[in-house]
């Protein structure tokens, strides 16, 4: 079993130390909670309704972070969860390389390095217990705040950049595709 299994623990800018480890299903309230956060915050930036999490939605999150084939991390502070990484290998990535399906820390807890401590970790167990050899993922080209934290983790673009495939601050933005790849 994975458990509560931690991964990682960092000092972190103006507070204690940030604990990465494998989320439970106790923490499956926090890991709503961010998800949410993060969709009102793409509500402000997309201009688009938000979605509230549905429990159909809910109901998928217990069986992921049970699944030995994704890695669920979560980040804890001060005994506050506050951010989460859910990595796993995808179809279109082929079997050597995994994806980031998704990085989040509360709005509230941005910009104290636990966002670089999730992935930090989330690369190293992809790499550990998935056996891959490359970590892939998709970011917006001007959310500059992470394709920043991914450049300076090694991540480089991968293909085209796909022109205004999103948005970003209400107008039309772009996709890129990152990777880092490691030495087999
Ligand atoms: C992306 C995200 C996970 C980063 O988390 P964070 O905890 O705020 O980031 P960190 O404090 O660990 O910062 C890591 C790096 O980001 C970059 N960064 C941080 N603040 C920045 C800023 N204001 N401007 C530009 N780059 C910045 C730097 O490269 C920084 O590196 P450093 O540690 O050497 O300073 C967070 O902003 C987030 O949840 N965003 C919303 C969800 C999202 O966009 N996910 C990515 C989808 S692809």
């Amino acid at each position: 079993m994975k458990g509560d299994k931690v991964v990682g623990i960092f000092p972190i800018t103006g507070g204690r130390d940030a604990i990465v480890r494998y989320a439970t299903e106790d923490d499956l309230k926090d890991i709503f909670a961010i998800i949410q956060d993060r969709r009102f915050e793409r509500s402000l930036r997309e201009g688009e309704k938000m979605r509230i999490l549905t429990n159909a939605e809910k109901a998928t999150w217990l069986p992921e972070i049970q699944n030995p084939g994704k890695i669920v991390l979560v980040v804890e502070t001060n005994n506050i969860v506050c951010g989460l990484i859910d990595i796993g290998k995808h179809s279109n990535c082929g079997d050597d390389t995994a994806l980031v399906y998704s990085i989040a820390v509360l709005t509230s807890h941005r910009n104290k390095k636990l966002g670089r401590a999730l992935l930090v970790c989330g690369i190293q167990e992809a790499t550990d217990q998935l056996k891959v050899h490359s970590v892939e993922l998709w970011a917006t080209l001007q959310n500059i705040h992470a394709v920043n934290l991914y450049r300076s983790l090694g991540f480089q673009q991968k293909g085209e950049i796909l022109p205004n495939a999103t948005k970003w601050n209400r107008q039309p933005a772009d996709r890129i595709n990152m990777v880092k790849q490691f030495s087999s």
